[in-house]
């Protein structure tokens, strides 16, 4: 897909398709109204006719209209003025795509006069771009043949422009975020979407060494070898079940300048290729999906993507602690005592709760960068899914100042987050008669806020933040797949950061 902006009069654009908007109750936008002069009317006999009302995603497509150099007109019903939200705007786009006709490979977009409340014109371009990129996403790459998806297809040859009254600055860059994030999306989508025997710890690892050749970031690799060095025993416990080699991923942007690598913004993902409970076994039920619980690590890379295709000035260290949680006969049992690399020991009362037993050794290990922020991101609770659902994301930090960016970055990409206790009253939940700590809480008892309250032990005195995106990274149902969640909420945190 390509995008621009094209600040000319509607009637000179020569393209397959020009996208004008109706509301429901405002009727045409400024450029419908030109349109029906230079057509002699022919919007008002579309709504004369009754074939178009205003019903948000309708689209009528008129074609050869007189007057415009375009093939093709589509008239698109926005919905009422009055809750034309984030998501209607996407869902409008998505419906011009769809519904402006097959043989359109050139579209232009007069969607800078679709006014979402709150937005301005540079939302408005970053939209157009991740919901038109969304709609010509597809995994299958592991079909035997071409599935019958023409339509992505097409969608991934277009041409979108956006239609401007002026050239402006604000909307080019609108074009520029959005085509980041959505390939930084794309490629967490498309990991999260890959298969446990696929996307295995040393897969992730090559992905990362793949991204640093085209990105011109660092990448270092360790192996199992290395992270006994590190003494990184509770990350190691994880992985006794399994005979997938684990990787410990390091991942440094340099955008800053300046000499060393100071101050870094330091994203920790959970990178569990395939979460069977271990020893605690889970039920077997959609035990499948269990695959994308290492969203958290396809979104830090995602985001790296993101912010090195912006060159963002700024310093970023993605980690990613990456294994399986599989039962055998060397599997870490529950009540095992293991250390961790901060020297405390844990208790493995469940083995399910592996997460943050992975991620507790990568949260000491990234103190070593002198980190401006952590933040971790991982698929860690089922508890968060009961308590948020799959709208916001949850949001856990011990420093108001770094949650009031994260929650802003969220409301502004469309990518939300919701803020959850870590007080310290929880952490009672975490005793253990024999070791320092617990690895999990009591059962049915704030299980999304004990896991984080686990994490906080591991972070004093850091600037800390734990998104909890157990039930925003992926989708179940008809339409199974990965979110790309949260990495727009992270690259306008970070786009932000760096001014
Ligand atoms: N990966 C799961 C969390 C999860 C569950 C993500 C459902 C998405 C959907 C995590 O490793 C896990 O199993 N957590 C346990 C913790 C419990 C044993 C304290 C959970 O949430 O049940
Ligand atoms: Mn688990
Ligand atoms: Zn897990």
């Amino acid at each position: 897909m390509e995008f621009n902006t094209k600040a000319v009069a509607p009637e000179t654009i020569k393209a397959d398709c020009l996208a004008v908007g109706f509301f429901e109750d405002l009727g045409m936008t400024a450029s419908a109204r030109r349109v029906d002069r230079l057509t002699g009317g022919a919007i008002r006999a579309a709504v004369a006719s009754g074939d178009m009302k205003g019903k948000r995603g309708s689209v009528v497509v008129l074609r050869g209209p007189s007057g415009l150099a375009s093939a093709r007109v589509a008239l698109v019903g926005l919905g009422k003025s009055t809750d034309f939200g984030d998501k209607a705007y996407a869902d409008c786009v998505t419906a011009t795509l769809r519904g402006c006709g097959a043989g359109v490979n050139s579209l232009v977009f007069a969607a800078t006069e679709w006014k979402v409340t709150g937005r301005n014109a540079q939302w408005n371009a970053r939209a157009l771009v991740l919901a038109a990129r969304a709609s010509a996403f597809r995994s299958d790459e592991l079909k035997s043949k071409a599935a019958a998806g023409a339509e992505e297809e097409r969608n991934r040859r277009m041409r979108i422009s956006l239609l401007a009254d002026k050239r402006d600055r604000a909307l080019d860059a609108g074009l520029r975020q959005g085509e980041a994030m959505a390939s930084g999306m794309d490629l967490a989508k498309r990991l999260g979407n890959l298969p446990g025997n696929v996307c295995t710890p040393d897969y992730l690892a090559g992905q990362a060494r793949k991204l640093a050749r085209e990105w011109n970031l660092k990448a270092q690799v360790l192996d199992r070898r290395q992270i006994e060095a590190l003494g990184m025993g509770s990350f190691l416990s994880v992985t006794n079940g399994s005979v997938q080699p684990p990787r410990f991923i390091v991942l440094r942007y340099a955008g800053a300048g300046g000499a060393g690598f100071a101050d870094p913004v330091a994203l920790v993902g959970k990178g569990i290729t395939f979460d069977s409970g271990g020893i605690s076994l889970k039920p077997g039920a959609a035990m499948d999906e269990m695959k994308y619980d290492m969203c958290g690590a396809a979104s830090v890379l995602g985001t790296l993507r993101a912010v090195a295709e912006l060159k963002l000035r700024i310093n970023v260290v993605g980690v990613v602690p990456a294994c399986e949680n599989l039962p055998s006969g060397s599997a870490t049992k529950p009540g095992d005592i293991v250390t961790s690399m901060s020297g405390q020991t844990i208790e493995v009362l469940n083995t399910d709760a592996e997460g943050r037993l992975i991620l507790c050794d990568a949260l000491t290990y990234v103190q070593r960068f002198k980190p401006a922020a952590i933040i971790d991101i991982a698929t860690l609770t089922g508890a968060c899914v009961v308590a948020l659902g799959n709208v916001h994301s949850g949001l856990f930090s011990t420093d108001d100042g770094l949650a009031a960016e994260l929650l802003a970055a969220g409301s502004a990409a469309s990518d939300s987050a919701w803020r959850m206790p870590v007080d310290e009253e929880y952490q009672d939940q975490l005793k253990s008669n024999f070791a320092d700590m617990a690895n999990i809480g009591l059962p049915g008892n704030a299980g999304a806020v004990t896991a984080a309250c686990f994490l906080a032990r591991y972070v004093k005195g850091q600037r800390w933040a734990h998104l909890d995106i157990a039930g925003t990274a992926w989708k179940g149902g008809a339409a199974k797949g990965a979110t790309g969640r949260p990495v727009p909420l992270l690259t306008e945190f970070l786009i932000k950061r760096a001014g």
